[in-house]
């Protein structure tokens, strides 16, 4: 019987993986409540997928909303101790499970559903980049009938937000007509981003477009390259190489997401250097200012604990880059990358050419006041925009 529930439970994981989940039913129950059935089907929310769990009782229902390890676990404790019935509904099949007198019957039949429900499509509405979009399948965060594979859904709602930050900010952005939009992706990991930036603006907005991803790992950056081969993606490269040393690439957009510790300032004197028209970080780590910084009291006290020295340090490092890039004649904006409940690198700053001289003047006092007053002898970007003789004036 133990065989047969595993078994159960494991085309249960496997339609949830390959995104074919319709509903779950428990049934014949016969434990020691007034409850007659338990019905499960996906939903999402606040963004996330999960599955609301209906409690059907004699006189009432209850509801909750519980994430796949909690649904696993109740069909584990659930099955086969109070209830002894169970039916699978995926678009593949109907599995249905009967245990009786000790005995155990796995049946598959033909599929009741061809569709998802309605429920699992929401997620559809208002979203920048389609689930269906190639090369999300290519990158496997969607499945081959273009549904996001509900194990990628993080890393999915990741690209749609950063799409949408961008094609809010890119209008201001493009290039003289004829030109190709350069644009550079520093730091292109695993290469989500440098897609789906290429999907949107080429594919999605009809702008003619050179982008490169510039990745030091060489494994990553061949893999992106092949896979732009593969789907034919005209201006769109993947480079091997260290964003130091690829300065040269000249860009109108810059983009760097979650590159390491400094990288993201090397991305910063990058633009600055280009004169790029925007630029798109989201910051990973902030090492240089928490190995540099020497309080005094009384802000030593108030520091005194490491994780708040710490949080300090995140939040000086990057005031200190947006006031930096202000001087350096850009309108720089922070706000909130991906809601913090998904990760804690959930930081955005955009910036866009446009400063007046009294503005950048006026960002440069204070970011040299900030520097004073936090016990900071440098700053990472101040200084490689003044070895490379990058500060607008210099
Ligand atoms: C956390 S991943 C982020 C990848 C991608 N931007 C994203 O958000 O999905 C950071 C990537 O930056 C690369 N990287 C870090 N420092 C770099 C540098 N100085 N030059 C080039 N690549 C760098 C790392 O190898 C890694 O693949």
């Amino acid at each position: 019987m133990t065989a047969q529930i595993t078994e159960f439970i494991k085309h249960f994981k496997s339609a949830i993986e390959g995104s074919s989940f319709v509903k779950l039913h428990l049934g014949a129950y016969r434990g020691s409540e007034e409850l007659r059935r338990i019905l499960v089907r996906p939903v999402i929310v606040r963004d996330t997928p999960l599955f609301a769990v209906c409690y059907q009782y004699q006189r009432k229902d209850i509801h909750k909303n519980i994430d796949e390890p909690q649904i696993v676990q109740l069909l584990q404790e659930k099955l086969g101790k109070d209830f002894f019935q169970a039916t699978l509904y995926s678009t593949e099949a109907d599995l249905s499970l009967e245990l009786q007198n000790g005995k155990a019957r796995l049946k598959s039949s033909a599929a009741s559903f061809s569709d998802l429900p309605s429920s699992a499509h929401d997620r559809q509405k208002n979203r920048c980049v389609p689930e269906d979009a190639p090369f999300l399948k290519v990158l496997d965060i969607s499945d081959a009938r273009g549904r996001i594979r509900p194990q990628r859904y993080d890393k999915y709602r990741q690209i749609d937000k950063f799409g949408e930050i961008l094609l809010s900010v890119m209008p201001n952005s493009a290039p003289k007509s004829g030109q190709a939009l350069r644009v550079v992706d520093y730091g292109s990991g695993k290469n989500y981003l440098t897609f789906a930036t290429h999907f949107l603006l080429n594919q999605r907005m009809g702008v003619s477009v050179e982008v490169v991803g510039v990745e030091r790992r060489s494994d990553l950056a061949e893999a992106g390259q092949q896979v732009a081969q593969e789907l034919g993606c005209a201006g769109l490269r993947f480079e091997c190489g260290s964003i130091l040393e690829r300065q040269d690439l000249g860009a109108d957009v810059v983009i760097a997401l979650h590159a390491c510790d400094t990288a993201t300032d090397d991305a910063l004197l990058a633009a600055v250097r280009a004169r790029a028209a925007l630029i798109v970080v989201a910051p990973c780590c902030h090492k240089y200012v928490r190995q540099n910084i020497s309080l005094v009291e009384p802000h030593s006290e108030l520091f005194k604990h490491g994780i708040l020295e710490e949080r300090l340090c995140t939040l000086l490092t990057d005031g200190l880059r947006a006031l930096a890039l202000e001087a350096c004649g850009y309108q720089a904006k922070v706000f909130e990358f991906i809601s913090s409940d998904h990760t804690d690198k959930n930081v955005m700053l955009t910036a866009q050419r446009g400063n007046s001289q009294k503005q950048r003047d006026q960002a440069r006092m204070k970011m040299d006041e900030i520097l004073k007053l936090w016990g900071l002898p440098d700053f990472y970007l101040d200084r490689v925009l003044t070895q490379y003789g990058a500060w607008p004036d210099a």
